[in-house]
């Protein structure tokens, strides 16, 4: 094997750099995608049919092509549609929001649809309107059920950031791949890439076991 993190390790600073447009996008992405997820589910759950049937319409377009295709037609189809260039950063949010809401969506209707509902019941024979129903009933105890499954989601998001590589946003991803590049040398950068990857995403799991031991003290 022919390996010598020497020639790479000058390099760390320039890639961890990248972290930063990584967090941004993720934790940017990340809350917009939730709450728009938020949004889908009870347009699913909802007795409209029209709601039911665009929210679904919804997921079953986002998740059915690829999520690369999607930031592609963000961010290079831009200046046909809007007449101007969506900066690489911002069409990576949008892009990894839209994906996101569609998986987050279907991870809360069905933590919605696990509550009893004879807890609806309840809150209606109390004269309870839907909305703090929802907001104060329903939605508090389908978070604690589905956190688990939402932060499986934040992890895929984590990792999928890297795919932001092919719109030219200087990300982790991308920096090690320049690295090696500039080396003719890959396997350190992209090892070292893998490493922070790894890192980030132990500390999201970390982070959501601790607000799940949280949650389920608070029983
Ligand atoms: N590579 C997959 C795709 O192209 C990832 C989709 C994102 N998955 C997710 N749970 N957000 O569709």
């Amino acid at each position: 094997m022919n390996l010598d993190f020497t020639s790479v390790l000058p390099s760390l600073p320039f890639i961890l750099q990248g972290l930063g447009v990584t967090l941004q996008i993720v934790c940017l992405a990340g809350i917009l995608g939730f709450l728009l997820g938020i949004i889908l589910s009870l347009c699913k759950i909802s007795k409209i049919k029209l709601l039911n049937w665009l929210a679904n319409a919804y997921t079953s377009v986002f998740r059915g092509t690829p999520l690369i295709l999607q930031l592609m037609i963000i961010y290079f189809g831009s200046p046909q549609v809007l007449g101007f260039q969506i900066e690489g950063v911002t069409a990576a949010i949008i892009g990894f929001a839209l994906n996101s809401a569609a998986y987050i969506s279907e991870i809360i209707r069905a933590g919605i649809q696990a509550i009893d509902k004879g807890q609806q019941e309840a809150a209606m024979a109390l004269g309870v309107p839907y909305r703090p129903t929802m907001v104060n009933i329903i939605l508090p105890q389908a978070m604690k059920n589905i956190l688990p499954a939402l932060m499986n989601e934040f992890i895929t998001l984590t990792k999928e950031s890297a795919l932001v590589t092919t719109i030219g946003v200087m990300d982790v991803m991308r920096r090690a791949y320049q690295v090696g590049a500039n080396q003719y040398q890959f396997m350190e950068p992209l090892l070292l890439a893998g490493i922070i990857y790894y890192i980030l995403v132990t500390i999201l799991t970390f982070l959501g076991k601790l607000v799940e031991g949280r949650l389920r003290s608070n029983d």
